[in-house]
């Protein structure tokens, strides 16, 4: 018999190359190539390419257009991550650490969707008893759910044809195999053929398709990147899982805005929403503590409350640690660097620790000025005036930028309490807010001054 021939495929891509070579010559990934067999080309299966079928050339304004109808998971939070419920048709990514909550989640949303209209869970993780007993604990075991504990990829599209539900769940999809390609379940080519199967199925049938996708080491989407790219939506879990709270955030999604957060709390009896997140990044403090800085982050349409602690504390190696949790590592070393050269206070012989409470990942660069004053008072180990919040960008000539929607942020937290705020000039509200010394300011060294006050 013939040597199988074999080629290596990059994991991130999922280009080919005749030969190994530490870094990927598509894109440049390092250490991503692996050895796979060579499939044969196969004809009749036409490579995934356009979901956009038919119609030929025509004017935009001739193509008609419907709003797409939402279906509802029964989960307000969830709901708000997919821009207002599922769409006919769409094909929805959900990634996560292993034991984060996602088989509950869409166990519980498959069983509320199951009261308007058939659905199919796909197992391929579990059996069919551990998912009942699931079912039991969740208290849904009476709803209609159809169930089929199975991984190959032609019965399972012989399932939903014959079942023709109108959502279906793969969990997950690394564990889904084809027969047409020899490589084993989860590689490159196996994920990619059948993400492409499911999706060419959801477009041509209306069934919506929630696949369970398994994060890497790093954090990533197991598999290609080209998976990302064929589904809909790709939904990232959030959170430590030693911590009740599960955050929901969209990384993309073709319905909807992608910087949505849904905050839930893992019960005994599944995931719940949680409506009123506001308050539950905030640790609280009998007295108050240096290094501690509460800063409000916008996540979506939502004002959130956050607790950005510092702790800042002299160094014994020559090249002092930066370790930022939750925040940019590499805005922090920037940051640093603002507060040095435009407040006069250097930190170039300290460790600078930083953490978001609550395991929240804050991106937007409004939390700027909160992280600069949660080190500068755990520099002078001094606290902050109680009660304050602050927001604001800071840029590279020591100036303090506005953010956006200055005036929301500023509500929610005289709303939770807070009364005094330090903010971007140009975020000042108009009318005064009930309750709320607001102290505007410029530039980074008035924020300082603005505390010995
Ligand atoms: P699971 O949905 O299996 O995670 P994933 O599919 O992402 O791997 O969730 C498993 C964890 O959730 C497990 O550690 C137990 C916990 N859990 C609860 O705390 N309460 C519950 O009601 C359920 C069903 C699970
Ligand atoms: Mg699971």
């Amino acid at each position: 018999m013939a040597k199988a021939k074999t080629v290596y495929t990059c994991a991130d891509c999922g280009g080919v190359n005749p030969k190994w070579q530490g870094q990927c010559p598509h894109c440049g990934a390092w250490n991503t190539l692996g050895e796979t067999v060579l499939e044969p080309a196969r004809p009749g299966v036409a490579r995934f390419n356009a979901l956009a079928a038919g119609g030929g050339v025509q004017n935009l304004s001739e193509v008609e257009t419907r709003e797409a109808p939402r279906t509802s998971t029964g989960s307000e939070e969830l709901d708000r991550v997919l821009g207002g419920g599922l769409v006919a048709g769409a094909v929805v990514l959900i990634g996560g650490d292993p034991g984060i909550g996602k088989s509950t989640l869409l166990l519980q949303a498959i069983a509320h969707l199951g009261r308007n209209g058939p659905v199919l869970y796909v197992s391929g993780e579990e059996s069919a008893q551990q998912i009942a007993l699931r079912a039991r604990r969740l208290a849904v075991e009476a709803e209609p759910v159809r169930l089929l504990a199975e991984i190959q990829l032609e019965t399972i599209l012989a399932g939903l044809a014959s079942e023709k539900p109108a959502v279906a769940v793969i969990d997950s999809i690394q564990t889904v195999y084809t027969d047409q390609l020899q490589s084993a379940p989860g590689s490159v080519a196996q994920v990619r053929e059948c993400a492409a199967q499911l999706t060419r199925y959801a477009k041509t049938s209306g069934t919506t398709i929630l696949l369970v996708g398994h994060v890497t080491k790093e954090g990533a989407l197991a598999g290609p990147r080209v998976l990302e790219h064929i589904v809909d939506a790709v939904l990232y879990f959030e959170g430590d899982t030693h911590s009740s709270f599960r955050l929901i955030r969209a990384q993309k999604n073709r319905f909807g805005a992608v910087n949505e957060l849904g905050v839930f709390a893992m019960t005994d009896r599944g995931l719940r929403g949680v409506a009123n997140p506001s308050a539950l990044f905030l640790s609280r403090h009998a007295e108050p503590v240096a290094g501690s800085c509460v800063l409000v982050t916008q996540e979506g349409t939502r004002p959130l409350l956050v607790e950005i602690q510092a702790l800042v504390d002299e160094a014994h190696a020559p090249n002092p640690k930066r370790l930022a949790v939750g925040l940019e590592q590499n805005r922090l070393s920037l940051l640093l660097a603002v507060l040095h050269r435009h407040a006069g206070v250097a930190c170039f012989d300290q460790d600078v620790f930083l953490n978001a409470v609550g395991g929240v990942r804050i991106a937007e660069p409004a939390a700027d000025l909160a992280v600069l004053l949660a080190i500068y008072s755990s520099l002078r180990n001094k606290p902050l005036p109680e009660k304050l919040v602050v927001f604001g960008e800071v840029g590279l000539s020591g100036e303090v930028r506005p953010v956006q929607r200055g005036q929301e942020r500023l509500k929610e937290a005289a709303k939770l309490g807070f009364e005094r705020a330090i903010i971007p000039r140009a975020n000042a509200p108009k009318t005064p807010i009930a309750g709320m010394a607001v102290t505007a300011i410029e530039r980074l060294d008035q924020a300082i001054a603005a505390l010995r006050e």
